[in-house]
């Protein structure tokens, strides 16, 4: 997969990108980040990338120009379309159902606006989908992409250590994840439920399903309105 990221700060993405699970991704699977400063696309002599909007009003907005210049530039050779993601809260909200639609792409490019709108043409005539991380307003798109790359990387085969870890996610089986413990078995009086001691697999499923159940009903319960629950969990939910 290839991931480019346009940006007028691509140093905001060293840090993300170059360490932890996204670096080792860049060594142990296919995957390759290209952070470009979009600005040196700009065909002025001050290479300026916004102007301030016709009919008035606040704010500078981001020409088309560039973006379109860098796109073109990164898209020339490439017979597949790419997906490309204009960063926004105006987007459509980002989900786990997105993350892993977007994991099953080859390319994706995302465009990042600081402080600035987008020229309307970009929306309309440039990009294949506009994403908002949700309903607040950052002071631009990097973090937003920053977040979209994580979430998607982390899911291509092979970047994580337990290739069914992802599969157990919260989010991806429609219920919150369980509880989890590790030793010792009493910290300062409090006790791991028994049940994970016992050795007994079975029973040690049954819990956490239940558990990842009942968590789910306390504290999502809107999740439960998406999935087709079993007779078990039906059995447990009125328990
Ligand atoms: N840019 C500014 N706010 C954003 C958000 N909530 N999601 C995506 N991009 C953004």
């Amino acid at each position: 997969m290839k991931i480019d990221i346009l940006t007028l700060f691509p140093d905001m993405f060293s840090g993300v990108l170059g360490e932890s699970i996204m670096k080792k991704a860049q060594e142990k699977v296919k995957v390759t980040f290209n952070v470009i400063d979009f600005r040196k696309y700009a065909d002025n002599k001050h290479l300026k990338v916004d102007d301030y909007p016709y009919g008035g009003g606040a704010g500078m907005v981001l020409m088309p120009q560039p973006i379109f210049a860098a796109v073109d530039d990164l898209t020339k050779e490439k017979i597949k379309k790419p997906r490309i993601i204009l960063m926004c809260p105006q987007g459509a909200t980002f989900t786990q159902e997105k993350a892993e639609e977007l994991a099953a792409e080859d390319h994706l490019i995302f465009i990042c606006g600081h402080y600035e709108g987008y020229d309307e043409r970009i929306r309309e005539h440039l990009i294949t989908d506009e994403i908002s991380i949700g309903d607040y307003v950052l002071t631009g798109g990097e973090l937003a992409a920053m977040v979209i790359t994580d979430s998607v990387v982390r899911l291509l085969p092979g970047v994580l250590g337990n290739e069914d870890s992802p599969v157990k996610d919260s989010h991806s089986s429609g219920l919150l994840e369980h509880p989890h413990y590790t030793r010792p078995a009493n910290f300062n009086g409090l006790d791991v439920p028994e049940v994970l001691l016992s050795g007994n697999h079975k029973n040690i499923d049954l819990w956490r399903e239940k558990e990842s159940l009942r968590r789910t009903l306390k504290r999502r319960p809107d999740m439960l309105d998406k999935i087709k629950l079993s007779d078990q969990q039906k059995k447990w939910i009125k328990e």
